[in-house]
């Protein structure tokens, strides 16, 4: 059976497309015959189409950006982010969350029915459930500006934590958002929650809440993930042949939910030590 998972001729936006695991899902995919568009805001080395520069800081730049697709897009992969620090909790909230919702919400009318987006959230973004109604609130919020005016009043949802509240948040959102985008577009919206992964990012973790709680995340696989293990994950998530799942988080990480789940993680090892 040739073309299993769909993508020959299938036309691709992979954003944070110059590293780590947008860079790995680039290249799987233009492995497997999609035209792939690559975005990011640093130069992209992979083999791509088009390379579009973008900054999810910046409304206007996603505007542009968005404008620079020709054509229809069948499957977008959000995989932009930031680590949280260096950078500021309001940056990693406005890049991680507010300016992926904002691109995407602008290609989704772009996008014909059966096509799919995958949004790279993260494992960090476990608990999602207990800051629902919050959540709900900040996506009633329509566009950039509104959803950073949102934050601005709210910083008791993500101040001291970015990272994690920008993670919550994308799994929130796709829960939520993924039913009108089903309903309305016969868009599939999916995100997934991965692990600790060996790519550019991982040093900024090390140094903002130590190496052993990182390690600790690691599950019973007992190691970090590879940027390609992630593509892949993705890439299947993407594909029409998971055309039933929708609104799903998918756990790529080792292990490490289901673990926690039935309390087979040593908790006093999430913790940071004083
Ligand atoms: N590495 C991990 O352990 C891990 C674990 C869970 C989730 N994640 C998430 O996976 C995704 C991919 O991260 P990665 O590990 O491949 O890291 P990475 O640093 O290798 O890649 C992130 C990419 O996002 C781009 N980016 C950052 N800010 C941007 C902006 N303002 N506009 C446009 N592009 C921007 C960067 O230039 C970079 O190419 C991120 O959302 C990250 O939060 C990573």
């Amino acid at each position: 059976m040739d073309n299993v998972l769909g993508y020959q001729g299938k036309r691709a936006v992979v954003t944070g497309a110059a590293s780590g695991m947008g860079a790995a899902t680039a290249e799987v995919l233009a492995e497997l015959g999609a035209e792939v568009i690559g975005m990011d805001r640093a130069p992209i080395a992979v083999a791509v189409q088009q390379a579009i520069a973008i900054d999810l800081l910046d409304p206007a730049s996603i505007e542009a950006a968005a404008g620079q697709i020709e054509g229809d897009v069948h499957a977008f992969f959000n995989c932009a982010g930031l680590p949280g620090p260096p950078f500021t909790d309001l940056e990693t909230m406005l890049v991680n969350f507010i300016g992926g919702r904002q691109l995407i919400e602008t290609v989704a009318p772009k996008m014909p029915s059966g096509s799919s987006i995958v949004y790279v959230a993260s494992a960090g973004g476990i608990g999602w459930q207990s800051n629902l109604a919050a959540f709900m609130d900040l996506f009633a919020t329509d566009g950039y500006g509104a959803g950073k005016d949102w934050l601005e009043a709210h910083p008791e949802l993500w101040e001291g934590n970015g990272y994690a509240a920008s993670k919550q948040a994308i799994n929130a959102w796709t829960a939520w958002r993924s039913v009108g985008m089903m309903r309305d577009n016969g868009i599939r919206l999916n995100c997934t929650n991965p692990g600790p992964t060996s790519t550019a990012m991982m040093p900024f973790f090390h140094d903002a809440v130590g190496k052993s709680l990182v390690d600790a995340a690691m599950g019973p696989v007992g190691r970090y993930s590879t940027p390609e293990e992630q593509a892949w994950a993705m890439v299947l998530l993407g594909s029409e042949r998971a055309s039933y799942v929708v609104g799903e988080s998918l756990y790529a990480d080792g292990g490490f939910y289901g673990a926690l789940q039935t309390g087979q993680i040593d908790f006093s090892h999430l913790m940071p030590s004083d």
